[in-house]
This record gives C-alpha cells, structure tokens and sequence, in this order.
C-alpha cells in the first residue's frame, strides 16, 4: 500500500518524507488555505517546493468546475513538474475533463467521490486515482469503509487500473482497516501515520531491555 500525506504543510511533508515510507502528497484547497498559502503565484511555488521534498506524485487540484476551465487549468498544473497530477472533482465536467487528460497521459485524481457509482465512472473516465472520502461519510452516520470495500470489489471485478486512494482520513484505525481491505494508497494526516508505531508493550519492552542493559554494565 502506498502512503500519502495530506497536508500543504511543507514541515510536516519533510517529517513524513524523513521516515522513508512516503510515496506522495494530496493537498486541496482548504488544506492550502490553511497554511496561508494565497494567490496563484504563492500555490505555483508552494507546489513547486512540495515536488523538491518528495519524490512521488503530488495532487494539486482545480478550481474551474467548467470543462474548458478544468482543462487549461489541469494542463498548467501539470506543466509545472512531471510529479504533479490534477486533482479533479467529480462533476459531470469533470469525467469529460479526465477522459481528455487521460488520452494525453496526464495523471488524474478524481476526488470528492462518496459512492460507488462514482467511482466506477472515474475508472470508466480514466482516472489514475479515485479518492474516496471516508471520514467525511463516518461524520453523517454512513460506513466509509464499505465504500473502500465496494470500490475495490468493483474494480477487480473489471481489472480496473484505477488506484483506490483512500481520503478523508481521520485517525490511524483508518490507514490500517484501509489496509485489509485493500485500498492501493491512504494519504493521511500526519498524526494518524505516526499512530502506527506506537505501542505500550514496545515502550515498556525498550525501557526494560535498556535498565537490564545497564545493570549488565
Ligand atoms: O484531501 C481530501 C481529503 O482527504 C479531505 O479530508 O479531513 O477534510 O475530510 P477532510
């Protein structure tokens, strides 16, 4: 399974990078906003200083939601460094608008998605990435899960190419349920990938070898 981070922080996309486990970053609008990162020049270059830090794909999404506008703006992006793909929302626009991008070998990640439906259409479109939105569906009483489950039943069934890429995540239980079912990527908080190495018994396991080790000396 791949790991993502989504996030625009760029400390915190070095931290990840830094534990050697990180194939790529997902970020979005509000997720820049959040960093203060605004206006064209300032996103371009912020995205710029993402691809010096990480070696995988980096999402970078659109803001148009008409398809000529999706279309110029998904080029641009993707002009700017080969790791960048063009986060689009699915949107009736936006299926025609990966389908083009698709046919000239850009990489796409269609986001926004909550049902399966929609995914199968991303994956009919041509979709590199679907990106389905778990916590956003945990938040209104809807299992988020199974629509990791469903999609991935859905796209073997067919030997879909698409990369199921599990988003919206919200604590670690969720990178590592994710996991059993099947998703081909999580991009995940920070915190909730650092979840996964804790342990009481590991912490009390170190701390006994450690004393042992000096009573030894
Ligand atoms: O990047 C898209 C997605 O991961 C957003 O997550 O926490 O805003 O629902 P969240």
């Amino acid at each position: 399974m791949k790991f993502f981070i989504d996030t625009a922080n760029l400390d915190q996309i070095k931290e990840a990078q830094s534990l050697g486990i990180l194939d790529g970053v997902t970020t979005n609008p509000s997720l820049m906003a959040k960093e203060g990162v605004t206006g064209q020049k300032n996103i371009i270059d912020h995205y710029l200083k993402i691809c010096d830090i990480v070696d995988g794909d980096v999402s970078a999404e659109v803001i148009s939601v008409d398809y000529k506008g999706i279309v110029k703006e998904g080029e641009e992006l993707a002009s700017l460094h080969k790791q960048i793909v063009i986060k689009v929302p699915m949107i009736e626009e936006g299926v025609k608008a990966i389908r083009y991008f698709n046919d000239k070998g850009l990489k796409t990640n269609c986001t926004l998605v909550f049902s399966s439906g929609q995914a199968l259409l991303a994956a009919k479109a041509g979709a590199t990435y679907v990106s389905p939105f778990i916590g956003r569906l945990d938040d209104i009483s809807t299992d988020g899960l199974e629509l990791i489950g469903d999609i991935r039943d859905i796209y073997d069934n067919y030997a879909y190419e698409t990369e199921i890429l599990a988003a919206s995540i919200r604590h670690t239980m969720h990178i590592i349920d994710c996991a059993k079912i099947g998703a081909d990527v999580v991009t995940s908080p920070l915190s909730a990938i650092k979840g996964l190495l804790n342990h009481p018994l590991t912490d009390l396991g170190l701390e006994k070898f450690l004393n042992d080790h000096k009573k030894g000396n």
